[in-house]
């Protein structure tokens, strides 16, 4: 680690004695003859240590100090006093300075020593930071569970693009965990800590989604009453989430495809053009290849998306999963609902590993924890289950115990139609005789997709 020393004071001799015998010492060493340049050289953020003199026209070094001490706490000041200065040196050491040499600087060892101090307490901290940095990350990309070699693999990607400002397109079923994903790219990303701003495109109509994405202007429709700011101004120097981007229309996609290649766009109604710095991501579940085939998704707006693509693999081809992912739904649901429940019983896993998962990771969630909630013993069987995953192997049957309700018979049929189509929508739509439309909303009353 090469530190870099800035040191401040009017006096050249002063400043270049003490540069020179620095840099023998092997540090790097940036000098100013003022205040108002050295807190302008500090701003470029390379400092390790000041080295100030207290007195000096303009800006003075009780003011360097102060600031530097505000703006990055872990860079040391020494502040340099002239002889009979001690109470400017005893105030200095109040704001915060490391410690004060006197002018005259006779005794380099003492220098030395000071700045071997300084600097090794600001080492310290630099290791400490990046370990903290480091566990946040592994903590972030651990909240994804999987140990499958496709999630493996997903996850190294995620790992890989996230630092960049490539677009991300997500794709996978309902429930897969494509939300998580887009979590866990921000927050791997150097924009982690800048807004996220996550836009569900299906739950609002073409005009309210373009408003919502691009933001109007006082007046520009009925309702507009004030100006306001759309998620892409808002999401500024962060990350936007576009959910469910297969769902929007025509003329929101070429006005997408113009702000992904130009970074501009105007607010609806306005006139000024408007630049921002942002990264997307975007997920859908439905194939978009098919839909540029069907001239419903432009495919150039497909290709802006699509720079880095993942593709989350549905839970029924990743069963190696299912394990770690009941034992962590386990521990989450019994602290959350104050259950001693110390495992699950063979013939009940039977039952999970022979379920498809149509909802995937969500379903196997809500499969637990209602597991927990209804469990009677210490250990989940087959009988605290959710009916919906039962009798996997007799697709063509569902049974429905009497006593039970029209409304929940509906959704048993639904669960199991849904099951034995792989969780195709289309096709279990097909079957049962309703619109797709009416299928995922039931879905939804299910929890089989984000309520938004
Ligand atoms: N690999 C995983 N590890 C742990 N939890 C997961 C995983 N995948 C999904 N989940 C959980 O399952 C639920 C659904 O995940 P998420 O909302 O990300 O799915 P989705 O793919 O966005 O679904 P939809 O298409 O319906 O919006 C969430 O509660 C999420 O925390
Ligand atoms: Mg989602």
């Amino acid at each position: 680690m090469n530190f870099k020393i800035l040191v401040v004071d009017d006096e050249k001799n002063i400043r270049e004695g003490l540069a020179e015998s620095l840099e023998m010492e092997g540090y790097d060493v940036v000098t100013a003859s003022d205040g108002e340049s050295a807190y302008k050289r500090y701003q470029r953020g390379d400092i390790d240590l000041v080295i100030t003199d207290l007195r000096m026209p303009g800006m003075s070094g009780e003011d360097l100090l102060k600031k530097v001490k505000s703006e990055t706490p872990g860079v040391a000041v020494i502040v340099l006093t002239g002889h009979g200065t001690v109470r400017d040196a005893v105030q200095a050491m109040k704001d915060g300075a490391w410690d004060f040499l006197t002018k005259p600087i006779q005794d380099l060892d003492r220098l030395n020593i000071i700045v071997q101090r300084a600097l090794g307490n600001r080492r310290r901290r630099l290791e400490q930071q990046a370990l903290e940095e480091e566990l946040a990350k592994r903590k972030q990309s651990e909240i994804i569970i999987g140990e499958n070699h496709a999630m493996r693999n997903m996850m190294d990607t995620i790992v890989r693009a996230a630092p960049t400002r490539a677009s991300i397109l997500i794709t996978g079923e309902s429930g897969v965990g494509k939300e998580l994903v887009a979590d866990a790219i921000h927050s791997l990303s150097p924009r982690n800590g800048k807004p996220f701003i996550k836009v569900h495109c299906a739950a609002l109509a073409e005009s309210l989604l373009e408003s919502e994405l691009f933001g109007h202007e006082k007046g520009s429709f009925t309702g507009a009453t004030s100006r306001k700011r759309g998620k892409f101004e808002l999401a500024n120097e962060g990350t936007l989430f576009l959910d469910e981007i297969g769902e929007i229309d025509q003329n929101i996609q070429i006005k997408l495809l113009r702000v992904l290649q130009e970074r501009k766009f105007e607010r609806v109604g306005g006139e000024e053009t408007i630049e921002v710095d942002i990264r997307l991501v975007a997920a859908t579940n439905r194939d978009l290849k098919a839909e540029i085939e069907k001239g419903k998704f432009r495919e150039d707006l497909y290709y802006r998306l699509n720079v880095v693509s993942i593709a989350v693999p549905p839970l029924r081809e990743r069963k190696d999963d299912l394990h770690i992912l009941i034992n962590a739904f386990l521990k989450q649901f019994t602290a959350e609902n104050d259950k001693k429940i110390t495992g699950i019983d063979p013939k009940a896993l039977a039952e999970i590993n022979g379920y498809n998962w149509p909802g995937n990771v969500r379903e196997l969630r809500n499969c637990i924890e209602s597991a927990v909630v209804m469990a009677r013993g210490e250990v989940i069987t087959k009988e605290d289950l959710p009916p919906s995953i039962h009798s996997e192997h007799e697709e063509s049957l569902i049974r429905i115990p009497q006593g039970t309700t029209l409304e929940k018979a509906e959704e048993l049929l639904i669960r199991a139609t849904l099951n034995a189509q792989k969780g195709n929508k289309s096709e279990t739509a097909r079957v049962l005789g309703i619109g797709r439309k009416t299928l995922h909303r039931k879905l939804e009353e299910y929890g089989f997709a984000v309520d938004s």
